[in-house]
């Protein structure tokens, strides 16, 4: 192969990669924009929190709700619907892990299609 044939491939290949990183950060800024305008980040942080020195967060952070849930099937349907018609305090999924006992409704703050957006978003989390 000649070298600028080398060249041009290699121009091409990275602009392709560059332009797929690109879209990936901005649907990432959707998404945690979404979160923030719902409130979400009241109570909820995006990284793991690796000491506890600082108590239990009030909800488990997004990187543990991903770990937890996105090799489950239905896993987005069945967080969307939590997401918006809140958790059951009898039945706790983050029992000793989140201060928080349950999280309320937050249908009022977020459409069910933003709610879904965000939580791809959360599974797509490592
Ligand atoms: C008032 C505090 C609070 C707010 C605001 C809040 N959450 Fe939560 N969230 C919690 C608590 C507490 C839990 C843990 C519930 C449990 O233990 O079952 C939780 C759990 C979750 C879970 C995991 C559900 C499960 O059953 O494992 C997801 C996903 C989630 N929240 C997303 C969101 C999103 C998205 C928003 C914003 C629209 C939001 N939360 C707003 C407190 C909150």
């Amino acid at each position: 192969m000649k070298r600028r044939t080398q060249i041009c491939l290699l121009a091409s290949a990275l602009m392709f990669a560059s332009t797929a990183a690109l879209a990936q950060s901005s649907a990432d800024d959707a998404a945690k924009k979404i979160a923030a305008n719902a409130g979400c980040f009241t109570c909820h942080s995006i990284k793991h929190q690796e000491s506890k020195d600082a108590g239990l967060p009030v909800g488990p952070a997004w990187q543990d709700v991903s770990l937890q849930y996105r090799d489950k099937p239905g896993a987005a349907d069945f967080l969307t619907r939590i997401v918006l018609e809140g958790s059951n305090p009898y039945a706790s999924h983050w029992k000793n892990k989140a201060a928080g006992i349950a999280m309320p409704p937050n249908a009022v703050a977020i459409s069910e299609s933003n709610a879904r957006q965000v939580v791809f978003w959360i599974l797509s989390l490592r």
